[in-house]
């Protein structure tokens, strides 16, 4: 290459990490052709993910969660609303695969499931079975056959499962690349005690039914993220999962706590995201979406939370956002000690029929918490609550316009006494073979 190729690259790349990633380190030890590559790439699909009418998939969302109870008893009082479905299926995720006794026969089916903007994410749909044999992560650049981190690295779609319980304890960052599905019914998996998950400049990711506890701080070291790739990994900061310029990701079903950073941080243009189903508790900084003030690459950013359980021993974050669009609906929150959703720089909030159960501290009834920003500017913010029900004294401060833009069939969310039934089976279940999980 001709010298001046060379610096004109050179320049390009320099221009490159301190434009477009001005402050956050994405653990790339060498920003080389192919995480510039990808990370082109990953940019692409984010912004083919990203949704013009952002309201109109809130709004779809509510309308399939009424389709669900319609017809069944709709007594909201002390929100314990019997369901009297089929199934234990209380929410219209759950009831798209959970009834079906075989379930296990038809686990695909999964990928048809995911509502909010994670709808469309079909992670290992198109792809064959791989079945996780060996617990163990020895070689994080030859990776084993059988283990996760083998087949994680493939280029092809893969349906991940588990033909037995076991405890994976990841010796560095586990790299995921695009068309997963890692798929844990049917066993109890748990990813813990070791380093953690990471969802870098890829897409379509499915990952349901894991227990994530107890992710440490990683010095990281080489590690392959693609059978024909691997790199220096910088230090990794212990979160749960991190997804990073990522889109279409859905996780479903998890159970999180104890992390040494955040259970689950979005940032750097990550979107068509739908967190559902899960349960949290015991961690601080619970999730954070968009980590910088000074980049607006994350206005790309679209995020569904729904149907989870924040429980004990949170403290704030759930979740903490910048820039983008965000619908956090029919949520049970029974646990904070400082706030529960908080943001800085503009991010759209719509909260919809969550619970909101205030702790003891007279000082933290406030569901909201704002960051540096003046009422004069926060005042602009758009942060809406609906329908969501506050108990011991919560309270939300509302901000910006009423919602407009809504489909003119528009129905109104689930309002917040249904949120403890329609999470009530959040976290991993346990699905017995040729029985309805
Ligand atoms: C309860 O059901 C009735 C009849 O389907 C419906 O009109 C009403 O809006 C429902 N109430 C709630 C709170 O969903
Ligand atoms: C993981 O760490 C926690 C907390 O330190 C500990 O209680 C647990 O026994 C550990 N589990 C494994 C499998 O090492």
């Amino acid at each position: 290459m001709e010298a001046n190729n060379k610096l004109s690259l050179l320049l390009f790349y320099v221009f490159y990490l301190t434009i477009l990633f001005p402050t956050l380190n994405a653990n790339i030890g060498h920003f080389d052709q192919e995480w510039h590559r990808r990370s082109l790439e990953a940019r692409k699909a984010a912004n083919q993910a990203y949704k013009k009418n952002p309201m109109k998939v809130a709004s779809d969302f509510n309308q399939q969660v009424h389709r669900l109870f319609r017809g069944s008893d709709n007594n909201t009082r002390r929100g314990l609303a019997k369901y009297n479905g089929p199934c234990t299926a209380t929410n219209p995720i759950d009831q798209c695969w959970r009834c079906d006794p075989n379930w296990a026969k038809n686990r695909k089916k999964l990928a048809n499931c995911a509502m909010g903007f994670g709808h469309g994410t079909t992670g290992g749909k198109n792809g064959r079975f791989y079945e996780i044999t060996d617990p163990s992560d020895n070689d994080l650049v030859t990776p084993k056959p059988g283990t996760l981190r083998h087949a994680v690295i493939q280029k092809e779609p893969l349906w991940i499962i588990f033909p037995r319980n076991m405890n994976i304890k990841l010796k560095g960052e586990l790299m995921i690349t695009s068309d997963k599905t890692i798929d844990a019914r049917g066993a109890n998996v748990h990813i813990s005690n070791g380093s953690q998950i990471t969802i870098q400049f890829v897409k379509n990711v499915i990952i349901h039914g894991l227990h994530i506890h107890d992710i440490k701080r990683n010095e990281g070291g080489l590690i392959r993220d693609s059978v024909s790739h691997y790199g220096i990994r910088t230090m990794s900061d212990g979160d749960g999962i991190s997804i990073y310029g990522s889109s279409n990701i859905w996780l479903d079903h998890l159970s999180m706590t104890r992390c040494d950073d955040g259970l689950i941080d979005a940032i750097m243009g990550s979107t068509a995201i739908t967190i559902s189903n899960c349960h949290f508790a015991y961690h601080n900084d619970v999730m954070l979406f968009g980590a910088s003030d000074s980049w607006s690459g994350d206005k790309v950013m679209q995020i569904t939370v729904a149907f989870n359980h924040f429980g004990k021993g949170l403290t704030q974050r759930m979740p903490r956002c910048r820039w983008g669009f965000f619908h956090v609906v029919n949520n049970d929150y029974t646990h904070w000690l400082m706030y529960a959703i908080g943001g800085s720089q503009n991010p759209t909030l719509i909260s919809q029929g969550n619970r909101y159960v205030a702790p003891p501290d007279q000082n933290a009834k406030e569901v909201t918490h704002r960051t540096y920003a003046p009422e004069s500017v926060w005042k602009n913010w758009n942060w809406r609550s609906e329908n969501d029900l506050f108990v011991n004294g919560a309270f939300f401060t509302e901000s910006g316009k009423k919602v407009t833009n809504l489909p003119k069939t528009d129905i109104k969310p689930k309002t917040g006494e249904f949120a403890a039934s329609m999470t009530r089976f959040t976290g991993p279940l346990k699905c017995i073979i040729n029985k309805p999980c």
